[in-house]
């Protein structure tokens, strides 16, 4: 069995790696966050599959094992810890925690957010340092509603969470619901809401960059922007485009076996 690896930047590109991973016969599918692995039993199927796809970086691997796809789903969701928080995939709710962490329960599923990915404990960490009791956020691009579960969990007071996909706001409705939280309030847009005390943006660089006159719009002067998503090489990128209206705080790095992630807290001058 083949097992190809294919990391993805939007919906368009992940929709396209899936129609064409089945009109080629693949095996199975599995979704680590922004990263597909799709599996072949023949090397003509997944050479059709790779002409169908112009992706430059596609990792191929020959497997001998039998697949169990339950448990492999497994494997990829395991408890997370960056303090104070644990977050527990909902198969294994039951994880006894200590009184003074915060438990967040996430369902495993196609949407993005397990707190796996390292553009996500980065926000997380950000989230910890700088979320005050009785904060407005917005987190734009919600994903799995972990972000904003963090800031109600943190003391925010109202928390908007954004996400343009269907399948993401239909997640974090889940989320949040586990998690019994009551701050929340799910979107497609962000609309006129403004005057936030802390917004978290975990896309990716082209949508950070269309998205800064509204990020500007809608925070506070001296309000906190965590920006997430940034690969190393478009550090500068984000760095020059942001220089105008916000102040850098703190720049924070984490890499995974692909990529070398960045993340900023700027505040709004
Ligand atoms: C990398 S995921 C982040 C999920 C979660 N916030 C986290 O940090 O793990 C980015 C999310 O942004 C959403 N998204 C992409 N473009 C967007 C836009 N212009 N406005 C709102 N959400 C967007 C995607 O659908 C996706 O769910």
């Amino acid at each position: 069995m083949w097992q190809v690896k294919i990391p993805y930047c939007n919906l368009e590109e992940k929709e396209k790696i899936i129609l064409s991973s089945f009109l080629n016969n693949s095996k199975g599918i599995e979704e680590q966050e922004r990263e597909l692995t799709v599996f072949f039993d023949s090397l003509n199927d997944l050479e059709g599959f790779q002409s169908n796809l112009n992706s430059k970086s596609i990792f191929i691997e020959k497997i001998s094992e039998k697949i169990d796809w339950l448990s492999r789903w497994k494997r990829f969701h395991k408890v997370i810890k960056i303090d104070p928080f644990i977050i527990i995939p909902s198969f294994k709710k039951d994880i006894k925690v200590e009184k003074r962490k915060k438990r967040i329960i996430i369902n495993p599923s196609f949407a993005f957010g397990t707190g796996s990915h390292p553009t996500t404990r980065m926000c997380i960490k950000f989230l910890v340092e700088v979320t005050k009791r009785g904060d407005k956020v917005l987190d734009l691009g919600c994903g799995s509603g972990i972000l904003a579960i963090a800031a109600e969990k943190l003391g925010a007071n109202y928390v908007l969470a954004v996400d343009i996909d269907d399948i993401a706001l239909k997640e974090a409705k889940k989320n949040i619901s586990k998690n019994n939280c009551k701050k929340i309030t799910l979107s497609h847009t962000m609309g006129d809401d403004n005057n936030f005390d802390l917004i978290v943006c975990n896309i990716l660089l082209n949508t950070i960059l269309e998205l800064k006159s509204d990020l500007k719009k809608s925070l506070k002067v001296n309000g906190k922007l965590i920006l997430s998503g940034i690969l190393e090489e478009q550090e500068e990128e984000v760095r020059k485009a942001f220089l105008k209206d916000f102040k850098l705080l703190k720049t924070r790095r984490l890499r995974d076996k692909n990529y070398r992630w960045v993340s900023f807290l700027y505040e709004r001058t």
